[in-house]
């Protein structure tokens, strides 16, 4: 077992993708890619690899990432051995973990757009820029091969891009709170949280239980590389805003309530900063805009337990369950057209998050998060509660925001997100790319 406390990453041998802030203002693409032939999956990658980025240049701003599913890595011919040394929940995939992911009604794989949650998806390529020509510049001959390879078929793609107000599709500014990585360089947004180990994030170092999270064998392959989970969660912006607007008496009392339900405005300023009213100055501020710890709100009167942030981080919350384990790197991005601001019927236009979780452990990261702390509020003393913005509620949700003299609760919660489909999967590092591009077999 490692034991030392000071390690540096080998940014070199990892991905952009994995480590690297999206930038914003963004525009950027998901590509998924069907393998059908071994060898031309495999030179696919040899051609590809000179055109990803390693984390290790901090002015980096666009890159090119890859990553494999598990039917992927079967598609390239990776030896069973080396299969079977991956984590059961990313053998199994996505739709193979709805029923544990609350992924049931109009979230069930049977619903997904296709060919998401399919054996057809092995490839995932995501490419992100701060604007058009360099998307472009970065896509470059990815893009050609794409297109010309035969054995290798483009099978979807999503596009994303940033709203011009620089906010999600419900208002808010996103992305903020990111945990800092021990010995990545890169600095967190909470001065008031230590930096996480490595291996929380990164296979082949030391994680937060002190073992060293192992990757898939053999050590070229796992080593450097980590998991990436992404999900198409489409929003019903409209809904949102209806159920707001029946709820409230002003439009402040409709952005109070959506700023509860959050646990910030949507500015950014967080309730637990800004408690009366939205701090665009604060919100604005990376320096300030996540540099707080909820201890001086234990009844939450500031900021509700049951708000989307507190749940997904409780800091240091009295709660059931160390939070330390279930960190999350997000690399979210929009896509989809705004709703004109003040429109209250739904448009019909498809417009959410590309959620993009990455992190070393699936199942005690984004799994723990999404089923313990999205759908079940056990955690909190609320069991009867779920996230009340994201969370898979059937329009009897409640959510209890606690104010003197008495707590106000909303009821009759409906789902202002659905999961459209998704996959978990793998982002080697560099030379495990190469690796996989020379199998032989
Ligand atoms: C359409 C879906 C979603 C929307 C619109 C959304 C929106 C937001 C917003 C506005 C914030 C506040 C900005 C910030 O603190 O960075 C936030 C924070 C966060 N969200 Fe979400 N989110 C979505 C889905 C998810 C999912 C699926 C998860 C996890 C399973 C998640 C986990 C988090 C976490 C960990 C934070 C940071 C909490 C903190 O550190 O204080 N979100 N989200």
């Amino acid at each position: 077992m490692m034991t030392e406390t000071t390690i540096t990453l080998e940014l070199n041998d990892i991905q952009a993708g994995a480590l690297r802030r999206r930038p914003t203002p963004y525009t950027g693409a998901y590509f998924l890619l069907r393998i059908d032939e071994r060898q031309a999956g495999r030179e696919f990658l040899r051609w590809l690899i000179p055109a990803l980025a390693s984390a290790a240049d901090p002015e980096q701003q666009a890159w090119l990432a890859a990553s494999l599913t598990f039917q992927g890595l079967k598609a390239l011919g990776v030896p069973q051995a080396s299969l079977d040394s991956f984590p059961l929940e990313f053998q199994q995939g996505m739709a193979g973990r709805a029923a544990d992911l609350g992924d049931v009604g109009e979230s069930a794989p049977e619903h997904w757009e296709q060919p998401l949650g399919s054996a057809e998806v092995h490839l995932v390529l995501a490419a992100i820029a701060p604007d058009a020509p360099r998307f472009e510049l970065i896509l470059g001959r990815a893009r050609e091969i794409m297109h010309d390879l035969s054995g290798v078929a483009l099978i979807w793609r999503q596009d994303v891009a940033s709203l011009s107000t620089e906010r999600d599709h419900f208002g808010f500014k996103d992305g903020i709170g990111q945990p800092a990585i021990e010995g990545s360089g890169i600095p967190g947004s909470n001065p008031h949280e230590a930096p996480l180990k490595a291996g929380e994030f990164m296979l082949g170092y030391q994680s937060e239980t002190g073992d060293v999270a192992v990757g898939p064998q053999p050590e070229v392959l796992g080593r450097n590389g980590t998991y990436m989970v992404f999900r198409k969660l489409h929003t019903r912006v409209a809904t949102f805003r209806q159920y707001l607007r029946e709820r409230a008496t002003s439009p402040a009392e409709s952005e109070r309530l959506a700023a509860k339900i959050v646990g910030r405005w949507p500015s950014g300023a967080p309730l637990m900063l800004a408690p009366e009213q939205d701090d665009p100055e604060l919100g604005a501020d990376p320096h300030r805009n996540n540099a707080f710890l909820y201890g001086d709100d234990p009844r939450g009167l500031k900021c509700p337990f049951g708000s989307h942030i507190r749940r997904m981080h409780p800091r240091d919350s009295v709660i059931v369950g160390e939070v330390r384990l279930h960190r999350m790197l997000r690399r979210g991005t929009s896509y989809g057209p705004p709703l004109a601001e003040g429109v209250l019927e739904d448009d019909g236009a498809d417009r959410g998050i590309m959620f993009a979780f990455i992190g070393a452990h699936i199942a005690r990261q984004f799994e723990f998060v999404q089923a313990q702390w999205v759908n079940d509020g056990k955690f909190i003393g609320a069991p009867a509660e779920k996230d009340p913005f994201i969370g898979p509620n059937d329009g009897s949700g409640q959510f209890t925001i606690p104010q003197q003299p008495i707590r106000r609760r909303l009821q009759g919660l409906p789902a202002f997100v659905v999961n459209r489909g998704g996959e978990y999967c793998f982002m080697p590092s560099l030379p495990a790319l190469r690796w996989l591009a020379e199998l032989n077999t």
